[in-house]
């Protein structure tokens, strides 16, 4: 059977779809970093990717990124723990790959590489399994991953009115043929932990909301 292959688009987006500024996000919601964690190490509660039951190998997520993004994440933090993280860039020597921290970590000139290379682990015999592709920006390589025949966008949407200024954003996408938002049960029937619906407010005061779009 060929496997549908899914991308999971996960942002945080302002009013103005705002992501960040100065490499950085300019706003502080632990709430739904916690969230992103989470979702990203725990995955869905189907794999998009199940393993076949003659093979247990062990499993985790991939996180797909921008050299950007992954030079925005602070060093302490990097690489995403307990994923495979896989850097489009041109370039590798931003990676100290002897380091043994940076096990599950790979560089690739594209995203059609980052398939190519999650399909390569996925059908080798030892190693890892990959359970889902999680692509968790910048906006480049949103831009690129949203046009993506099969894709989940799941979307933290940041509701106050103040401007963060942003220099970069996440792509308008409510024009994607077949996207449809999902009610609130079907986000949290994909979820293998818990979450709450509705307009939340941050202990930083923001007030955001977990959405998911799909278009299949
Ligand atoms: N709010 C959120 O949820 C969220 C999530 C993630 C990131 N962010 C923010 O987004 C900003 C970073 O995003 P960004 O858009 O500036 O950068 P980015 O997309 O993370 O990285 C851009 C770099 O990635 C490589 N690249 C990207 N697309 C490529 C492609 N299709 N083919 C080949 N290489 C490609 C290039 O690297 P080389 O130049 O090395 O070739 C390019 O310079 C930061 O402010 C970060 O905090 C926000």
């Amino acid at each position: 059977m060929v496997q549908k292959r899914i991308f999971n688009l996960v942002a945080a987006i302002d009013q103005n779809h705002g992501i960040g500024k100065n490499n950085d996000i300019p706003w502080e919601i632990p709430e739904d970093m916690k969230y992103f964690n989470t979702l990203t190490k725990l995955g869905l509660k189907v794999p998009d990717y199940p393993q076949s039951n003659s093979i247990t190998k062990p499993s985790m997520n991939v996180c797909i990124m921008g050299r950007k993004t992954w030079i925005s994440i602070p060093e302490r933090v990097r690489p995403l723990k307990d994923r495979f993280n896989i850097v489009i860039s041109s370039k590798t020597d931003f990676i100290d790959f002897e380091n043994p921290k940076n096990k599950y970590v790979k560089t690739v000139p594209s995203i059609q590489e980052a398939l190519n290379l999650v399909d390569t682990i996925n059908n080798s015999e030892n190693g890892i399994h990959i359970n889902s592709i999680f692509v968790v920006g910048g906006q480049r390589i949103y831009e690129e991953a949203i046009n993506h025949a099969h894709v989940r966008i799941f979307i933290t949407h940041i509701q106050n009115p103040n401007s963060h200024e942003c220099t970069v954003f996440f792509p308008k996408f409510l024009h994607i043929e077949n996207l449809k938002k999902m009610d609130f049960d079907h986000l949290a029937s994909l979820l293998p932990f818990k979450i709450d619906p509705g307009v939340l407010i941050s202990k930083t005061n923001y007030k955001y909301e977990f959405t998911l779009y799909q278009n299949f």
